[in-house]
């Protein structure tokens, strides 16, 4: 083979090799704690955000209970925990946790002011969301995680703080969202963010599409002795987005069907024939 040759086919292996490279987060965000406290409460609480971020709509979708228990993680200056306080009254709570104290002393003084009192606050770790033992329904982060260094270990011990089956829901913002405040390298994608919570032993069962910057995904703690596709169901080839009820996990066989940036777990029983796909969209196509 002449070099000009070789020298092309090691360039298309490059390009091949990064386009199906799997993206991750590249590197840490500057932390947010470090910014002046009148900064983060400006930024947090800007009235825009309502019309992008459509707080109701979330809260609305994680179909809280009066009693249920809620941990918002990274609180900032509780724009959710106020949300979930008034969701789960009058008997259930809100635990705010962040690594920042100045700002749950904001969120307690701004709860107290609009007679709020199903709050309680953890000045947590970085490494640990500090949740008193198997307390909690839901878990919820909202532009927090890629904050987190050692996600799936912090997983892991907000995992403990979980009831049986308790879930967790990520909202953030992908590299490729089409408006963010981060530099890409900084953010996680979401297979990065589903493979991940998958490792720390959460399924995930929901992946809402309705805010049109960021993803919000939602997962189940898997109980002792459950297996990875248990609740799959069968759909038989040939698969049309119009034929797979959403928001349930589904075995597609070996005519799989993928949506573009829909992430795609194998299966690790049945690999190479069955696939596990969550919720396709318009785009489908064929592999
Ligand atoms: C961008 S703010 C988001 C605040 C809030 N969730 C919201 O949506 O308005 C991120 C928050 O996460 C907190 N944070 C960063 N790393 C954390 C960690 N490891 N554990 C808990 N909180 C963390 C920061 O102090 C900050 O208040």
């Amino acid at each position: 083979m002449s070099g000009k040759r070789c020298i092309g086919r090691l360039a298309l292996l490059i390009l091949l090799f990064a386009a199906f490279a799997p993206a991750q987060q590249t590197s840490m965000p500057p932390p947010s704690e470090a910014r002046p406290l009148q900064d983060r409460i400006a930024s947090f609480e800007r009235a825009e955000r309502e019309t992008w971020q459509k707080p109701s709509e979330i809260v609305k979708a994680l179909e809280l209970k009066n009693g249920a228990v809620v941990a918002d993680i990274g609180a900032g200056t509780g724009y959710f925990t106020r949300r979930f306080a008034k969701a789960v009254a009058p008997n259930g709570k809100v635990y705010a946790v962040d690594i920042a104290a100045d700002i749950l002393g904001y969120l307690k003084e701004q709860a107290d002011k609009q007679d709020i009192h199903n709050i309680e606050t953890i000045v947590s770790r970085e490494d640990d969301p500090m949740l008193p033992g198997k307390s909690v329904d839901l878990a919820f982060f909202c532009d927090t995680t890629h904050h987190i260094a050692n996600r799936v270990n912090f997983y892991r011990k907000l995992s403990r703080g979980l009831k049986e089956h308790g879930r967790m829901a990520i909202v953030d913002y992908p590299p490729d969202s089409p408006q963010h405040p981060h530099n890409p390298e900084q953010l996680v994608p979401r297979s990065q963010v589903i493979s991940e919570a998958e490792q720390a032993g959460f399924k995930l069962i929901r992946d809402f599409t309705f805010l049109p910057r960021q993803y919000f995904l939602l997962f189940e703690k898997k109980g002792a002795g459950s297996e990875p596709g248990r609740s799959m169901r069968s759909v038989r080839p040939p698969l049309l987005p119009s034929q797979v009820p959403e928001g349930r996990d589904h075995h597609i066989g070996f005519n799989m069907q993928i949506r573009a940036a829909t992430p795609v777990r194998r299966s690790p029983q049945a690999w190479p024939l069955k696939w596990e796909i969550s919720r396709p969209g318009p785009f489908c196509f064929s592999l």
